[in-house]
């Protein structure tokens, strides 16, 4: 008799442990294991501050969405060194590994990405021009592969915000990498600017970080400002454009928060960290099953003032009250 009940209670807790095993979690899109979990390849033309807070912020937002590094999905992180031939490599590699999804930070990623692969999903991260870079038609509807986020600036709002902090400026200098058509496309528009204002416009291109000491050095002497969009190859230089026109006296406005932390005057700029999590929100939607080409391109649209009182000092402006007080963030060390 207690043999039977012995077996009889064994069963019961066999019987308990299997559907126990049965209610355990399932992976998240209800996936069962390595075969379900997603490739992702994110692609960055270079390393400077602000492309980094994207590539964070969007990694964050993507696991607080279900989406984590090394359980559902399997990310492969690749900087390309802001070298063209890279990205492409980078590029090739992601479509030849078939990997399900790629994110692409900037314009030129993104641009090597879409030149790679009418498959496989392409989002973008920050690209100010899609239009004009090539990368979508139509904002609201890019059909295609590809879609993303932008962070179009402005660059009358910014002008205006130089007038109010240095009026006066009729001689204005433009430094930015030709070959960069998110920068082109903003230069256009302070070309445009300025001729309506009567200022002269006086462009410093460069092809690379190299280049850029000695192109803010020719402006020297003959501007009473310096503007730069956000252009990933002077952003990656941006600590010896703070040197150069400090010492110089020169206000340098510029398209991003970080080119303002790292020397710049000031911006009229977007949330890099609120631009990355709008990112992974479309990124978890194109994972969940949605197609890029039916999500519209996010643009952001929401404009801070952010500003640098270490420059302010050292090249003795004195940033007015009403600027001030506007002003998101302020560095001042
Ligand atoms: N908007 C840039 C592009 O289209 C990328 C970018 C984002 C950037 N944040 C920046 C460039 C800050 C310079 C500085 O490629």
């Amino acid at each position: 008799m207690k043999k039977v009940v012995m077996v009889f209670l064994s069963a019961c807790l066999l019987v308990m442990l299997l559907s126990l095993s049965a209610c355990a979690p399932q992976e998240n899109g209800g996936g069962n294991g390595e075969t379900d979990v997603k490739k992702v390849g994110i692609v960055q033309i270079v390393e400077h501050p602000s492309l980094n807070t994207i590539r964070e912020s969007m990694i964050d937002e993507l696991a607080v969405l279900g989406f984590v590094d090394g359980d559902n999905i399997a990310i492969d992180y690749q900087n390309a060194q802001d070298d063209q031939t890279n990205l492409k490599t980078i590029c090739q590699k992601f479509v030849n590994h078939g990997y399900d999804l790629i994110i692409a930070i900037a314009t030129p990623s993104a641009q090597a990405a879409a030149g790679e692969t009418t498959e496989i999903p392409v989002l973008f991260s920050a690209c100010t021009d899609p239009v004009g870079s090539g990368l979508v038609d139509n904002l609201e509807k890019p059909g295609k592969n590809v879609t993303g986020t932008s962070d179009a600036v402005s660059a009358e709002q910014i002008m205006e915000l130089a007038l109010r902090i240095t009026p006066g400026i009729k001689k204005i200098g433009a430094l930015y990498n030709s070959s960069e058509t998110n920068s082109v496309s903003v230069i256009n528009d302070l070309k445009e600017y300025a001729g309506r204002n009567g200022m002269t416009v006086i462009e410093a291109t460069v092809t690379n970080t190299s280049e850029v000491q000695q192109a803010v050095q020719s402006l020297v002497g003959k501007v009473d400002a310096i503007f730069s969009p956000t252009d990933n190859t002077v952003a990656s230089a941006m600590p010896v454009v703070a040197q150069v026109t400090r010492k110089a006296k020169i206000p340098v406005y510029v398209g991003a928060d970080s080119m303002v932390q790292d020397g710049g005057l000031a911006t009229y700029g977007v949330n890099y960290v609120t631009l990355g999590q709008e990112t992974a929100r479309m990124a978890a939607d194109i994972l969940n099953g949605k197609k890029a080409g039916d999500i519209p391109v996010r643009m952001i649209t929401e404009f801070e003032v952010y500003l640098n009182l270490v420059t302010a000092e050292a090249i003795g402006v004195t940033i007015p009250g009403d600027v001030l007080d506007e002003a998101v963030e302020v560095f001042d060390k």
